[in-house]
């Protein structure tokens, strides 16, 4: 059988935080053992591409953000040799694994970090970014730390043995490496091909634009703004050309390897013409996170959607997400904002991501001070992340099924009947209208592989065609509070999907009737 090269362009992807998917051996945390006894449930749901959080060695102070072995996975998550079981069995249900890739800084308790700082000549002493003081002992720059979300930390941590400051652009437990050495670029290379050749199908690049940082070290002129405009427009700290020439170095790498993709975590606001510049080398998808940090509104889609499928579309692949390991649930939104955002996520043209939960509709949970795990607080969020970090909902019963035992964070109050056993059975749960909508795009070429035309319409309806041959669907979203009538398009069209119930296939006549909030697809009868 022939590998479908657009795999990531046509399928949709789901994120698993491993520590909070499934626990199979009953410490409270989840594992990799866990996540293949899952697998056959994301089948189900008809994933294609899995990423996976960082399972890596490290003293999990940002919960494995923070690596102290590359090339190992963590005993709390498993083996090597549970990864190659997962591996295998994802291949044989045609799922494609990608990995986490944390290039950009290490555990401080790395054996390499550890070797860096212990004198200024050691064969490592310049792995990692060591600057002198300046002459009062402050630190060589006003670069500015990102794991808060007002900029109050310097990015320049104190080391007592060299008597330097070296970089940590993200938290002091995480010293950036070095990328202008040689040696370090090819150990990170070394990396990429270890997991390539165990067969992994690609990377997500964390904190990508910041590899390369001004070799004069220059002040930042603008940092007295907030982290997530210093982060897009910062011109020495990071945002360097030398980034995409790098970007360009692990692309060779990956063509080493048939239709592996990379997709990169750049900043939050980055102007679109800032991520075409890293297509153009060689990433695939920088993450498109707009809707992460938005209101759901008809303005805010008008503003976006159609420049974004227009400018960036026509050059490289769209994506969308709604949530992530370091930001709220879409059900911030409330439940049928949600509804709405996860067919908006698995009907516009681009590739989806679905974090682990989202499916089911998973709350923002609120976790008490004295349970809270997150040592950092979110630029973006303004809190912690745990909130949106809590256990997988598996079950009604105890621990949701996640665990027989105490999970390392508690569980949603309402995971009686928000988990995946219950929602199963209840044809107008959350889960099953994700499971309509990845089935209908799996059985459409035109939600596939389809053109997007947005069209106007009155109030706060906005909707839009996908397109290809015969094959036309059309989407309503009524983003409003009242209901809404809709002139639809010429043709004869049948209800595929609605948000808000699972009544589907029947005939529908022009003007459409929207209720608040409701969403719907519709298919052109050919
Ligand atoms: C990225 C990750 C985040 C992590 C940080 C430092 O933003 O998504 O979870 O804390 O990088 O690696
Ligand atoms: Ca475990």
């Amino acid at each position: 059988m022939s590998e479908n090269l657009n795999w990531w362009k046509e399928g949709v992807f789901y994120q698993i935080y491993p520590r909070s998917f499934y626990d199979s051996n009953n410490d409270g945390i989840g594992d990799l053992p866990g996540v293949t006894q899952k697998l056959d449930y994301l089948k189900w749901l008809g994933i294609e591409g899995l990423w996976l959080s960082p399972f890596f060695e490290s003293p999990m102070d940002d919960f494995g953000y923070d690596i102290t072995d590359y090339l190992n996975v963590d005993p709390i998550f498993g083996t090597l040799n549970d990864f190659d079981v997962m591996m295998a069995k994802s291949n044989e249900l045609g799922l494609k694994i990608i990995l986490d890739l944390v290039p950009n800084h290490t555990s401080y308790k790395h054996p390499w970090f550890q070797e860096s700082r212990s004198s200024r000549d050691n064969p490592k002493a310049d792995w990692y970014i060591w600057r002198d003081a300046k002459p009062d002992g402050s630190p060589p720059n006003n670069w500015c730390a990102i794991s808060s979300i007002k900029k109050i930390g310097s990015a320049w941590a104190w080391d007592e043995t060299r008597k330097q400051y070296f970089l940590a652009s993200f938290s002091p437990v995480q010293p950036d490496v070095n990328w202008r050495n040689p040696e370090v670029k090819a150990a990170i290379m070394d990396v990429l091909r270890f997991w390539l050749d165990r067969g992994v199908y690609g990377f997500r690049i964390d904190m990508i634009d910041y590899l390369s940082k001004d070799a004069e070290f220059r002040d930042e002129p603008s940092s007295t703004l907030e982290a997530k405009d210093y982060i897009s427009t910062a011109v020495y700290h990071l945002n360097q050309v030398e980034t995409l020439q790098y970007v360009h170095e692990m692309r060779q790498v990956m063509d080493q390897y048939p239709a592996r993709v990379t997709i990169g975590e750049t900043a939050y606001h980055h102007p679109l013409e800032q991520l075409l510049k890293f297509t153009e080398h060689g990433l695939d998808m920088p993450f498109n996170f707009r809707f992460t940090i938005a209101p759901l509104t008809k303005a805010f889609l008008e503003s976006f959607v159609k420049t974004y499928d227009t400018t960036f579309g026509t050059k490289a692949q769209p994506n969308y997400s709604f949530a992530n390991h370091d930001v709220l649930r879409a059900t911030r939104l409330g439940d049928p904002g949600a509804r709405l955002a996860a067919m908006l996520l698995l009907t516009l043209r681009g590739t989806p991501f679905i974090y682990y939960g989202e499916e089911l509709g998973m709350e923002n949970v609120d976790v008490p001070p004295e349970r809270r795990q997150d040592p950092f607080v979110s630029y973006e969020s303004g809190g912690t992340r745990d909130p949106n970090r809590t256990p997988m909902q598996w079950t009604p019963g105890p621990f949701a099924g996640f665990s027989t035992t105490e999970p390392w964070l508690p569980l949603g109050l309402n995971y009686a009947t928000i988990n995946v056993e219950v929602e199963k059975q209840n044809p107008n749960s959350m889960l099953m209208l994700y499971k309509r909508l990845i089935d209908f795009r799996q059985s459409h070429p035109a939600m596939r592989q389809g053109h997007m035309t947005v069209l106007d319409f009155m109030g706060d309806v906005y909707g839009y065609t996908r397109t290809v041959n015969d094959d036309q669907v059309l989407v309503l979203l009524n983003l409003g509070d009242v209901e809404e009538t809709v002139d639809l398009p010429d043709g004869e069209w049948s209800l595929q999907i609605s948000t808000l119930h699972a009544q589907a296939d029947t005939a529908v006549l022009s003007p459409l009737p929207l209720q608040a909030h409701e969403g719907v697809v519709l298919l052109k009868k050919s």
